[in-house]
């Protein structure tokens, strides 16, 4: 099969490393793709959210096979536009139909979904500018912390949690003013749930549906969870508090109504859905639906996965994931990511990257890299995962520690503390 994986991150390198590795992969191609990208497929320089140069590209290389990375194409609706395009219909894209994706474009979307099919999530009100008022009004019924969540997307920064009264009513009022563009003309009001997180990933055909290895991110910048939120600092898996007992109540109150809530709707959906949860007591709660993996939870989540992962997408568009049985590696994955310095404010680019040829024993995958005049080197805010494989995950993040110590860039910085809370 030739195949195309759009995106350009450590989400997107991992796939290419895994596709790479399937017989059945012909030519692999990476749009627009990085520095690790380009070492073991064909980096071409398309924008995720130019359908049209997508489609010229995809007809010309004979492309069996579309991956969506990012959420962005989703929401505007590559997969309606492949459906809907004669010469593009029986590509097989990987990732759901626009009204799929509107479980992550739109926050009030998800909240409704919940509610019509009992899917167990914090209680919420949702406003907009001329109900200003009632919003504010709802803020003085709820205890602090307030969470106010942007409805549509913006880039990870729509989610505010504030603990005074004043200060809620004050940052409502200026999201329904736009503070985040249209993405908070609707804002959702929510109840703050309090305990501890973990993402389940699941892979379906909008039938049937596989439950991947569970995962923990860590979002913010510091150790010890402080300071600003980041796009992912680093991820275990599998989640260790993520028991058979607590993973039956997620199969049963969330994953099942969930993919039973997609097929009542009839809705298109062939991707992966990331389940982002809270574990409150004993019972778990939906935060977040994503509509794709994460990143970098994919660079742990992937490596575990023994199955042939083409294979498995092949039967995720042929609505056939029934007939699959996957294979989990025991061991446990950790992720390091090596960020800018000044990440995620402003950081430089640019700069060299060495030591990559040294690491024994764990895969860097690339994130924000590209090759500039022979050599490798920065070229965002995240810029390499470093995960390792190992007996627990206290051993593979060791691993993934050691290899790190070879490598370097000007003002690289990770976080030593990743699983403190496990
Ligand atoms: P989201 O973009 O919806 O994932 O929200 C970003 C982060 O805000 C989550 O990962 C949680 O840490 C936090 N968060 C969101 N909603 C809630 C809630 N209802 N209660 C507590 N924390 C929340
Ligand atoms: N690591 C979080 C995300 O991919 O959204």
């Amino acid at each position: 099969m030739n195949v195309l994986v759009l995106g350009s991150g450590g989400r997107e390198h991992t796939f290419a490393h895994y596709l790479s590795k399937s017989e059945q992969c012909k030519a692999l191609y990476v749009a627009p793709g990085n520095a690790g990208t380009g070492q073991i497929a064909t980096n071409v320089p398309l924008s995720v959210t130019d359908f049209k140069a997508i489609e010229t590209f995809v007809i010309d290389k004979a492309i069996d096979m579309v991956i969506v990375g990012p959420e962005d194409p989703l929401v505007q609706g590559i997969s309606d536009y492949f459906s809907e395009t004669e010469a593009l219909r029986n590509v097989m894209l990987i990732g759901p139909s626009k009204r799929g994706a509107l479980l992550e474009g739109s926050k009030e979307r998800a909240k409704e979904f919940m509610a019509m099919h009992n899917i167990p999530t914090a209680a919420y009100e949702s406003f907009t500018a001329e109900s200003l008022a009632a919003g504010k009004a709802f803020l003085e019924t709820l205890q602090p912390p307030y969470v106010l969540k942007a409805d549509g997307l913006a880039a990870g920064k729509g989610v505010l949690i504030l603990n005074d009264l004043a200060d809620a009513k004050k940052e409502l009022t200026q999201m329904l003013d736009g503070k985040f563009g249209d993405a908070s003309r609707t804002v959702v009001i929510e109840e703050f749930l309090d305990g501890i997180e973990l993402s389940v990933f699941v892979l379906t055909d909008g039938k049937n549906y596989q439950l991947l290895p569970t995962a923990k991110d860590y979002k913010r910048i510091g150790e010890g969870d402080t300071g600003l939120n980041t796009g992912g600092m680093g991820a275990i898996s599998p989640v260790p508090f993520a028991d058979a007992s607590f993973m039956e109540k997620i199969e049963n109150r969330i994953v099942k109504p969930t993919i039973d809530g997609l097929r009542k709707e009839e809705i298109d959906y062939r991707g992966f859905l990331f389940i982002g949860l809270i574990k409150v007591g004993d019972d778990p709660y939906v935060i977040e639906y994503n509509v794709r993996m994460g990143d970098p939870e994919t660079e742990v989540v992937l490596p575990r996965l023994k199955t042939d992962l083409l294979a498995l997408l092949k039967a995720t568009y042929q609505q056939k994931l029934d007939s699959v049985s996957l294979a989990i590696d025991h061991r446990a994955a950790t992720t390091v990511m090596l960020v800018s310095g000044g990440y995620p404010e402003k950081y430089a680019k640019g700069k060299p990257i060495t030591g990559l040829e040294t690491v024994e024993g764990s895969i860097v995958f690339h994130a924000g890299t590209k090759r500039q005049e022979g050599a490798t080197v920065t070229s965002g805010g995240r810029v390499l995962a470093v995960t390792s494989l190992d007996e627990d995950f206290r051993k593979a993040l060791k691993k993934s520690y050691q290899n790190i110590e070879k490598l370097h860039f000007d003002r690289m910085y990770y976080r030593k503390d990743l699983g403190f809370d496990l």
